[in-house]
């Protein structure tokens, strides 16, 4: 199976996971990527289920939007039972690193709401260690430098994703190099440099349910 046959069908048995468990007229959490993308795909075919979703990314509302799903303001949103969205690396805490699609920051928010985060992903984004792949930073344009030195003393190398911005209108530093062994720590301690918006560790607030796509079937995990 390629890597798209695996994302396609995480996306399905997340769409009847979806359709199990969120109520009818239910406000359902929908996340950022190209694994994401297929779930936004399979869900149309159940919208008429869905009272409403709140988008994780501009592209996501654009997505949702063109099959015809209501996209909500998160604002305007009391509770929410679901949200499914996809992941760069996830460990066995269920911690993850996400923000490859540089939507961290809303992804986190969206995230804190909903009640049970369903992450998707294919077998190769499951590690025992995270920090292979680089680690998101959104920062304030004029805190660049400064948080990129405060991110060199960690021990990591930041990147500026060039040519990127990001729907809030920040900057992403890329952080190589980390082999983070304290999800939570490392996320704290990113939050609290000064021009920080936000960074990629989802460990304090981790995946709820995993389902792992491998070419065997997809697996579910539960925290
Ligand atoms: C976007 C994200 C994505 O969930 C993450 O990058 C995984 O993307 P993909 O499904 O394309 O592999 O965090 O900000």
């Amino acid at each position: 199976m390629t890597q798209d046959e695996l994302k396609q069908a995480v996306a399905r048995v997340a769409r009847d996971y979806v359709a199990d468990r969120l109520p009818v007229g239910g406000i359902l959490g929908v996340g950022t990527g190209s694994t994401a993308n297929f779930f936004i795909d399979e869900i149309a075919k159940i919208r008429d289920r869905i009272g409403g979703t709140v988008a994780s990314s501009e592209a996501t509302a654009r997505r949702l939007q063109g099959h015809g799903i209501r996209v909500l303001d998160l604002n305007d949103v009391d509770a929410m039972g679901i949200y499914v969205d996809g992941a760069d690396e996830i460990d066995a805490s269920m911690a993850m690193i996400k923000g490859g699609g540089g939507a961290l920051t809303r992804e986190k928010i969206v995230a804190a709401v909903a009640e049970t985060f369903v992450c998707i992903c294919d077998a190769s984004k499951r590690v025992p260690v995270m920090g292979r792949f680089p680690l998101p930073v959104e920062v304030i344009p004029m805190s660049r430098a400064h948080v990129g030195r405060e991110l060199e003393k960690l021990g990591g190398t930041p990147k500026l994703r060039e040519g990127f911005v990001t729907d809030n209108g920040n900057l992403i530093l890329d952080v190589h190099g980390l082999s983070i062994i304290d999800p939570v720590g490392l996320e704290d301690h990113i939050n609290q440099i000064v021009g920080v918006v936000t960074n990629g560790l989802f460990a304090r607030r981790g995946a709820d349910v995993l389902l792992l796509a491998a070419p065997q079937g997809v697996e579910t995990y539960t925290r």
